[in-house]
């Protein structure tokens, strides 16, 4: 076995350990949990998965670029993949009256995912995504906390009011954006996603991607900047420009939970909000 795909099964088994599991059932019965290093599913079939249940035409879809063809077995699984080199943008745009049935579809795919150890660290509910499918402006955070695996329903607690917050001083509503995170189940401790489960979870947020095509991606902190953009770079260097991904422009600002621990920041923040703003064509609400 090769030493990354080594380090990942050692890291993978010590997490169960630390979380006090060392059997593995599902109700009553014992569950084969595969490895990092015996799982056979490529990236490219995970993003096939959620590209076909877009409705996407697979015939435009020539999914080839080596980096997705890597399975779990091959060291490149530690190796970042922007969301641009996962899979060849969709030859065709889903029409916006079949966006909410393709985003469906995906949900449907995921099922009760037990695709990555987070669907055995105490996650509720699987958090898919909120908001409306011909969404103009996308916002990724990073991934479900303690409210939001509660009610299944991305930034609903004190980071999700203060995301509210800022949409309104966009001028938009929460329900003219589209909201979801990197990975759709809590992370224990509300910890950062490993990437074992960032890798498993992204095809699907590349599809909803690809169904709703905003114009602009706001990510939320590092994490989500990180695993869209396939570059690990602190928020200072990517901050105060413009990237692209999946044919939007993309634009990196503080996370909310960041920003609660650090008011300061919202200044900063709102600088880039502007530069969304100015983009879409939105006005701040007069005040008053
Ligand atoms: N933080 C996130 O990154 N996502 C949520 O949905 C909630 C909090």
């Amino acid at each position: 076995m090769a030493d990354d795909a080594r380090q990942q099964l050692r890291a993978y088994v010590e997490y169960f350990r630390d979380m006090g599991v060392h059997d593995f059932y599902r109700n009553g019965e014992p569950v084969a949990v595969e490895s990092p290093a015996t799982v056979v599913t490529t990236h490219a079939e995970r993003v096939a998965v959620p590209l076909a249940a877009a409705t996407v035409d697979r015939a435009q879809v020539s999914i080839a670029p080596s980096a997705i063809e890597k399975s779990y077995a091959e060291p490149a699984i530690s190796k970042l993949v922007s969301f641009d080199d996962l899979a060849p943008l969709p030859g065709n745009r889903v029409a916006v009256s079949d966006r909410a049935d393709a985003l469906k579809a995906i949900q449907t795919e995921i099922g009760d995912c037990t695709r990555c150890p987070l669907a055995y660290a105490g996650r509720h509910t699987i958090v898919f995504g909120d908001g409306d499918p011909g969404a103009r402006l996308m916002f990724v955070g990073e991934g479900p906390g303690a409210d939001e695996d509660a009610s299944g329903v991305p930034f609903v607690g004190k980071a999700g009011q203060l995301l509210n917050n800022m949409i309104n001083a966009m001028g938009l509503k929460r329900e003219d954006v589209y909201i979801a995170n990197i990975v759709k189940c809590r992370p224990p401790a509300n910890r950062v996603p490993e990437p074992v489960e960032a890798d498993t979870c992204k095809g699907f947020l590349l599809g909803q991607m690809d169904v709703v095509q905003p114009q602009v991606v706001v990510a939320l902190g590092a994490t989500a900047a990180t695993y869209l953009l396939g570059a690990k770079q602190s928020l200072a260097e990517l901050r105060g420009r413009w990237h692209s991904c999946r044919g939007a422009k993309l634009v990196v600002t503080y996370h909310p939970a960041f920003l609660l621990r650090d008011p300061r920041q919202k200044g900063e923040a709102w600088k880039d909000l502007q530069m969304v703003m100015a983009e879409l064509g939105l006005k701040a609400p007069a005040k008053g």
